[in-house]
């Protein structure tokens, strides 16, 4: 085999594991046969065994090999995914004013979100860095208090845009600090994005399923929400969307451009492309929200929709609240033509965000902390979803569909048609078990037989409990 490529932005260990998955794919290793040792592997590439073991870990959770203790790796028997995918949405065609009162009703209940749970998209403490963003505010409390007790102004510290912006590279956009405006966390850039290019009335095109905080904002600014069918693996369906933007006023669109919520739904760079030449055509502003980025399992970080903005149309909205801390809330918007509405609504709705968790995360990014939390965290994440859609396939009827996410913290799953997500959640509820019920993701009452799970927690034994718990009642549900 060629020597892998050390300039490639593919990690070696990726290219290696991709090198021997090839030879499996192709038939050279057969289902039993025992792949060239670890330290053969070594030599034959020229890299560390630490690489090599790396590449080993990840054809485990491929599904491809099989480790034996004292003996090596070997292919295992192929077997077919145990469960389809659900199929691309279907909503109904008209707008609609939106009912929000469930979604607002199960996220005041969000519990304590400490605790392992399988319902509010939260991340355990173990896949944050604590320690480290304590004792950067402990220091940035120190040694500026004058900064950090004083108001600030929108756009925000000077400090953390310019580092903001220096990563913007890695999702593919290229702004200057000065194109940014801190917010308090993503949801607040949403809804300061959406309420600067639209009035009471106004039609927003939104996927669907669709994060619920969406619905949120969308109700409480009075907009009506016209669904546009959504792939749950690629995301929203360009020619709808196309068809829909010819056919009636937009006011504007709004989707999660990577590892949505709740699907999981990640769009491809041709759709990105594409669903800006057509934003550009109807001279349409979306609203992307990208706070699942950076998770991406394996490989390069997804692009952002706004890296293929030329026309100042995409407003950019995301946060460090999946990365680093949710409870920090610090997000920004990069909203291109729409920047003073923007910078003035953030004035006038809260002032500004907190000075002292800026500057600690500022402090955070410069030292490269972030991007070694990030590395570390990413395989967390692609081992805890790894489990959950083991535990599905495990202990849920053979009836249920779920998604496959390449990156990002939920599962969406769909139960059997009988089984109705309400009845579901309130029973998991008296035993103790949240979910999030598919209702919750749209305006029209929709997904009644879907449900998403959140997988932000290392699994654990009361996660596997409460999966087989749940695959119980799920099963006493369907026909
Ligand atoms: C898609 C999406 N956007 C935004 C948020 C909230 O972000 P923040 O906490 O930064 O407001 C979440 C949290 O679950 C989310 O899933």
């Amino acid at each position: 085999m060629p020597p892998l490529d050390p300039d490639s932005p593919r990690s070696l260990y990726l290219q290696l594991a991709d090198r021997l998955a090839g030879r499996i794919e192709d038939g050279t290793y057969g289902a039993g046969d025992r792949i060239p040792s670890v330290r053969k592997l070594r030599d034959q590439f020229g890299v560390s065994l630490t690489t090599v073991l790396e590449a080993c870990r990840v054809l485990e959770d491929r599904g491809l090999v099989q480790a034996r203790a004292q003996s090596g790796h070997y292919v295992r028997p192929r077997r077919p995914p145990l469960r389809s995918e659900p199929d691309a949405s279907e909503p109904p065609g008209e707008a609609r004013r939106v009912d929000a009162s469930l979604a607002v009703k199960l996220n005041l209940g969000i519990g304590n979100p400490q605790e392992p749970t399988l319902g509010a998209a939260v991340q355990g403490p173990e896949l944050m860095p604590v320690a480290a963003l304590n004792r950067l505010l402990g220091h940035v409390l120190r040694h500026q208090p004058a900064a950090c007790h004083s108001y600030d102004a929108p756009p925000g510290s000077p400090v953390l845009r310019r580092s903001i912006a220096q990563r913007g590279g890695d999702a593919g956009y290229a702004v200057a600090a000065d194109d940014i405006v801190i917010t308090s966390g993503a949801k607040e850039a949403v809804y300061l994005s959406i309420k600067a290019v639209t009035k009471a009335g106004d039609t927003v095109a939104i996927e669907s399923p669709a994060y619920y905080a969406l619905l949120e904002v969308l109700a409480s600014l009075e907009l009506r929400a016209l669904e546009i069918s959504s792939h749950p693996r690629h995301g929203i369906n360009l020619d709808h969307l196309a068809g829909v933007l010819a056919s009636r006023p937009i006011a504007a669109v709004a989707l999660v451009s990577n590892f949505s919520n709740p699907t999981g739904s990640c769009m491809t760079d041709a759709a990105k492309r594409r669903l800006v030449g057509l934003l550009e055509r109807h001279e349409v502003p979306l609203v992307e929200d990208d706070v699942y980025g950076e998770l991406v399992y394996d490989g390069p970080r997804p692009r952002a929709i706004k890296a293929f903005d030329r026309r100042g149309l995409v407003l950019y909205c995301s946060s460090y609240s999946k990365t680093l801390s949710p409870g920090l809330r610090v997000g920004w918007a990069v909203p291109g033509r729409y920047q003073n509405e923007v910078e003035l609504l953030k004035l006038v709705v809260n002032q500004a965000t907190a000075v002292a968790p800026q500057l600690a995360l500022a402090a955070f990014l410069d030292s490269g902390g972030c991007d070694r939390h990030i590395r570390r965290v990413r395989r967390m994440y692609r081992d805890q979803m790894a489990s959950m859609i083991d535990a599905v396939e495990r202990y849920f009827p053979d009836s249920t569909r779920l998604t496959r996410p390449e990156g990002g913290h939920v599962l969406w799953v769909q139960l059997a048609d009988e089984v109705d997500a309400m009845d579901l959640y309130d029973a998991a509820e008296r035993v103790g078990i949240r979910i999030a019920p598919g209702p919750m993701f749209s305006p029209s009452d929709g997904y009644r037989n879907f449900i998403r799970l959140n997988t932000g927690f290392p699994w654990s034994e009361t996660t596997e409990r409460q999966m087989a718990t749940l695959g119980r009642l799920v099963a006493d549900r369907s026909g």
